[in-house]
């Protein structure tokens, strides 16, 4: 053994993420007395239902608290299979955050030198996990003009037959883009002439779109079904992101490899949070409309701000509760201290001093000139933070 901890060549290439680093970056003005508000983190500022605690507290009571089912209640199975069509319990399996379901889904099916396809910019964790499992990332660019819509030809050109999966993200976090059935059907075609390659769909955000309507590739591409992995969970529809429940649907010989690797990292989910997640699928859905308009408004009042400001691009995003915005036209400006603004990184740290808020930089989801704000705060924060930022923003000399 070394005498010093020496880390494993699997996690050499993680890299702490860019949110981890704006978060302490934020606390430590926060200890220095500032008052931060941050649009760092995707997470609802609602509170779970109250049938869902409930299922919860009854589940402690009916002393439910032994190890689950390693593939996840039979129960909660069935719910998650009704949703989707054709599925069986079978076909489900139960994990602690979909963020685990992913892992799960890689760790069950790639091997060293494997590739795996994502259209950038995407979610930070994506590219970790797909290394943290040996295979590389192989990126395709989407850009701003076309909606940060997925080209079929770049796609395309990106395949080898190293390919082993395409990972897609609809309503997308960071961009808030949202694949239709159209976009859905031309990217079926393409991954249609590469057999070795199948389909990992991360519809964690399906329930909040903005005057489009949603499309699993469930439904759209059910001839992909034996090949495909739908990724989802309650943790950003019911607010019950720390309850740690997620799950994924696809062939059976994908789920019991998934339920091999789960039955080692964690024997399964929690089965308090399982109970509670179970409330929240089958107990009433109208709080998902009350909270998509509660969305929709924070996100029309984030981009009237976003819009008003000089030298701040911001398309409207159709999903999630992201905005993804250039800010190219200030790149290489000065702040009035005097520091030349030169990368996401940067930027990001000026509006964190200047206006004491949390904001996300692009070069996190692999797309350099951006900037993410989470728009799941509370509009007196999004109101502060941005009047804030646009003062900022304003006082930074054009270069
Ligand atoms: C795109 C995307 N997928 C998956 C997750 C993970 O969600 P959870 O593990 O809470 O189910 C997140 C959370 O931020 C996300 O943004």
């Amino acid at each position: 053994m070394p005498r010093h901890f020496q880390s494993a060549q699997r996690i050499s290439d993680v890299t702490i993420s860019d949110i981890v680093i704006m978060s302490e970056a934020a606390r430590a003005r926060r200890a220095e007395g500032h008052h931060v508000i941050s649009l760092g983190i995707g997470e609802p500022d609602f509170n779970t239902p109250d049938h869902v605690n409930e299922a919860a507290i009854k589940a402690i009571k009916d002393h439910d608290t032994q190890y689950p089912p390693i593939a996840g209640k039979p129960a909660l199975k069935s719910a998650v299979a009704a949703l989707y069509d054709g599925a069986t319990p079978e076909q489900v399996l139960v994990s602690s955050g979909s963020k685990y379901t992913i892992l799960n889904g890689f760790l069950a099916s790639l091997n060293d030198g494997d590739e795996v396809v994502v259209p950038a910019p995407f979610w930070t964790s994506y590219a970790d996990i797909i290394r943290l499992c040996g295979a590389k990332v192989v990126v395709v660019p989407t850009h701003a003009e076309n909606g940060f819509q997925l080209d079929a030809n770049d796609l395309r050109a990106a395949m080898t037959p190293k390919t082993r999966w395409l990972l897609i993200n609809s309503p997308s976090n960071p961009t808030g883009a949202v694949m239709g059935a159209e976009k859905l059907r031309e990217i079926g075609a393409v991954l249609a002439d590469f057999p070795d390659c199948w389909l990992m769909s991360d519809e964690i955000y399906q329930h909040l779109t903005y005057g489009i309507d949603f499309a699993s590739a469930w439904d759209v591409l059910p001839e992909m079904r034996d090949k495909m992995l739908i990724t989802n969970g309650v943790s950003k529809a019911y607010a019950m992101t720390g309850w740690r429940v997620g799950f994924g649907i696809g062939p059976q010989d994908l789920i019991k490899g998934m339920t091999t690797v789960q039955a080692q990292g964690t024997s399964g989910t929690c089965s308090i949070a399982q109970a509670a997640a179970l409330a929240a699928l089958t107990g009433p859905q109208d709080l998902l409309e009350d909270r998509r308009q509660s969305f929709l408004e924070r996100r029309d009042l984030v981009l009237n701000h976003l819009h008003a400001m000089d030298g701040i691009t911001t398309p409207t995003p159709e999903g999630a509760f992201y905005t993804f915005s250039s800010w190219q036209d200030l790149k290489g400006g000065m702040t009035p201290d005097g520091k030349t603004l030169e990368t996401d990184r940067d930027f990001c740290q000026y509006i964190l001093e200047a206006a004491n808020t949390t904001i996300i930089p692009g070069t996190g989801f692999a797309a350099e000139g951006h900037f993410r704000i989470s728009y799941a705060s509370s509009v007196e924060d999004l109101n502060q933070a941005l009047t804030q930022m646009a003062a900022a923003i304003a006082a930074i000399k054009r270069p």
